[in-house]
């Protein structure tokens, strides 16, 4: 039985991390292969730091994010899948369109066409979205610094980003309100995957 390949999307806050390691556990608990795993730094993680320094054009970014994406599918997630686990990655090529495209202002489709090569074509099975309003989600950050900079503006924009991107891909993107409790969110993904279980 091959594995799938399972992301979490979301705001900065927006509870993603504690989630996907709660869908680690619930897979292993069910006698599956899991690997978690996250983006920036799952393929490349000398680009971690520059990344997040923030001080890059918008372009050189999306390319280092693509860069370690690209080391990304081709060394952790394709090898994973192959060996039949199942890999749930916080954060994907989604938080490229969002953040890169809708909150930075970059084109779709020039993301899409380095992106197509970049992760080979690899698309979630599910993309769960853990969508909260930009002001819960600066408040859950423990370390605003870094994010305030970018003002209010620039997360309301990723926000919509993301609720458009799975609008257009309704089978695929399960849109979770995060500001419900972490023991609520974690059961609508259990029961969201139940059907794909084997
Ligand atoms: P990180 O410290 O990993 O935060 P989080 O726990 O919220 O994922 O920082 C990731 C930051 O990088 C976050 O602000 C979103 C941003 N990002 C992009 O802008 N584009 C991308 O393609 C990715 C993967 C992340």
């Amino acid at each position: 039985m091959a594995g799938l390949f399972l992301t979490l999307e979301g705001l900065d806050g927006s509870g993603k991390s504690t989630q996907a390691g709660l869908l680690r556990a619930f897979l292993e608990e069910r006698g599956l292969r899991a690997v978690l795993t996250r983006e920036p730094g799952g393929g490349l993680p000398e680009v971690r730091d520059l990344l997040l320094g923030g001080e890059l054009s918008p372009e050189a970014e999306y390319l280092l994010f693509s860069a370690d994406r690209a080391e990304h599918v081709r060394r952790v997630i394709l090898p994973s899948l192959e060996r039949g686990a199942w890999v749930v990655s916080d954060r994907y090529l989604d938080s490229s369109l969002a953040y890169q495209g809708f909150g930075r202002g970059l084109p779709l489709a020039w993301l899409l066409e380095v992106a197509k090569e970049a992760t080979l074509g690899l698309t979630p099975r599910l993309t769960f979205l853990l969508d909260l309003p930009p002001e819960e989600a600066l408040r859950r950050v423990k370390d605003p610094d870094r994010l305030e900079r970018e003002g209010l503006a620039f997360f309301q924009r990723v926000r919509e980003g993301y609720l458009f991107l799975a609008e257009r891909e309704p089978h695929r993107f399960v849109v979770l309100d995060a500001r419900r409790s972490v023991a609520e969110v974690a059961e609508e993904i259990r029961a969201r995957l139940l059907p794909l279980l084997p």
